[in-house]
C-alpha cells in the first residue's frame, strides 16, 4: 500500500525537474528546521527507537541519511526530526565549486533508480563551517551523531587531492562526530584513483597524523566497481591505517540494467544497485574486522535486512528514501 508521502507528495514532486524537487524539499527542511512547531510535526515519522553503538557513538536507530542529499548542511535539525539515527552531510571540497552543468539527476522510475553527475556542487569547507557553527551556537544540533563526507575539489590535481583533503578536514572535524573520506564519487575526474593502495595509504596516513585534540573516527566510502583484488588492497590499506569503518557503497558506473533510451552519465543508485552493494558489504565482513556502513538500494524493509544479514552494522538511505519518503524508516523499524 501507498504511503501518504507517495500518494501526495511524490507526485507533486516528480512533475518538477528532478533537481528543482531536491532544492525544493531541502530549502523546505531548511525552513522547518528553524520553528520548533514545524519539527514536533515532522517527528510524527520518527521510528520507534533502537540504539546501537559503534566508533564509541550512540545512534537511536541504525538507519542513517546518506551523504548528497545534504550537502550543504543546511537541515540537520529536519532530518533528525524525520527519524534519521544519524545524518551525513556532505560531500564537502575546500573549494566552493558550482558542480557540471544542468541537468544533471535522472529519475529512472520503472526502475527504482536515479542516475546523477553533480560532480559536489557545494559551498566548499569555509561557508560550511561557519553554518555549522552558527547552528552550534543556536542551540539546534541535532542529538544525532553528524558524519561529514568530504571529497577532492575538481580543480586540485590528483597529486595534490591529500592537501585539498586537509584542507577541509581541518575546518570541519570539530562539528563532525565522525569523517568520511569519499573516494568514490564517479562524477569527479580522477577521484577514484584515490582507491589505489598507495593514494589512499598516503591519505589515510597524513589525516590520521594530524594532531588532535579528540581522534574522530575516520571512515572510508568505496566503490560498488571494485574487483575482489582491489577490495582486498584497499581493506589491508584500511586496517594499516586504522580506519574506522568503511561505507559500501557509493553509485556504480556499470549501467546494464538500464534500458539504453534511458541511460545517462553518471553514477546509478537505487533498486539496481541493490545486489551489487550488499555483495560487497557481504565480503567485506567475510574478509575483515572493519565495521559496515551499507549503502545502495535500500528502498523497503527486506533490502534493509539484506545488508544488515550481509554483516551492515548501519545502512543509510538516499534514492529509496526520494522514492518512499520518510515512511520508509518507520517501515524498516517495525520490520526489522
Ligand atoms: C543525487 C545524488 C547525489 C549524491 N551525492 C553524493 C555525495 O555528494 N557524496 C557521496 O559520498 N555520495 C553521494 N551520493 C551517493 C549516495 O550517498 C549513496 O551512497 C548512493 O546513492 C547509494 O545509495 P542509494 O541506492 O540508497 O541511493 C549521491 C547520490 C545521489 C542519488
Amino acid at each position: 500500500m501507498l504511503n501518504l508521502y507517495e500518494r501526495v507528495l511524490r507526485p507533486l514532486l516528480f512533475s518538477l525537474e528532478a533537481e528543482t524537487a531536491h532544492h525544493f524539499i531541502i530549502a523546505s527542511l531548511h525552513r522547518a528546521s528553524h520553528f520548533n512547531f514545524a519539527l514536533r510535526a515532522l517527528k510524527q515519522f520518527t521510528p520507534p527507537s533502537k540504539p546501537k553503538t559503534l566508533f564509541g557513538l550512540t545512534f537511536p536507530n541504525p538507519i542513517g541519511l546518506a551523504a548528497g542529499l545534504d550537502k550543504n548542511g543546511i537541515a540537520l535539525p529536519a532530518w533528525e526530526a524525520l527519524g534519521f539515527g544519524f545524518i551525513e552531510i556532505g560531500t564537502v571540497t575546500a573549494m566552493a565549486q558550482p558542480g557540471n552543468p544542468k541537468p544533471r539527476i535522472f529519475r529512472l522510475l520503472a526502475q527504482q533508480a536515479v542516475i546523477n553527475r553533480l560532480g559536489f556542487n557545494n559551498d566548499g569547507a569555509d561557508a560550511i563551517a561557519v553554518r555549522l557553527h552558527g547552528l552550534r551556537e543556536s542551540g539546534r544540533w541535532p542529538a544525532v551523531p553528524v558524519g561529514i563526507n568530504i571529497g577532492k575539489s575538481r580543480t586540485t590535481p590528483l597529486e595534490r587531492a591529500t592537501d585539498d583533503y586537509l584542507y577541509s578536514f581541518r575546518l570541519l572535524r570539530d562539528f563532525a562526530d565522525y569523517i568520511t573520506l569519499n573516494v568514490s564519487s564517479p562524477n569527479t575526474p580522477g577521484l577514484r584513483e584515490l582507491q589505489e593502495p598507495a593514494a589512499l595509504s598516503r591519505l589515510l596516513h597524513a589525516i590520521g597524523s594530524e594532531p588532535e585534540p579528540v581522534a574522530k573516527p575516520l571512515v572510508v566510502k568505496i566503490s560498488p566497481d571494485l574487483s575482489p583484488v582491489e577490495l582486498e588492497s584497499i581493506l589491508a590499506a584500511c586496517e594499516e591505517n586504522g580506519v574506522a569503518g568503511i561505507i559500501a557503497t557509493n553509485t556504480t558506473l556499470d549501467h546494464v540494467s538500464i534500458p539504453s533510451e534511458l541511460d545517462e552519465q553518471g553514477g546509478l543508485s537505487g533498486a539496481p544497485l541493490r545486489e551489487k552493494s550488499s555483495a560487497l558489504v557481504r565480503s567485506i565482513a567475510a574478509n575483515s574486522k572493519i565495521p559496515v556502513i551499507a549503502s545502495g538500494g535500500i528502498c523497503d524493509a527486506e533490502s534493509a535486512r539484506e545488508k544488515f544479514e550481509a554483516g551492515a552494522q548501519l545502512v543509510q538511505l538516499y534514492t529509496g528514501f526520494v522514492y518512499r519518503g520518510p515512511g520508509l524508516l518507520r517501515e524498516i523499524m517495525e520490520k526489522l
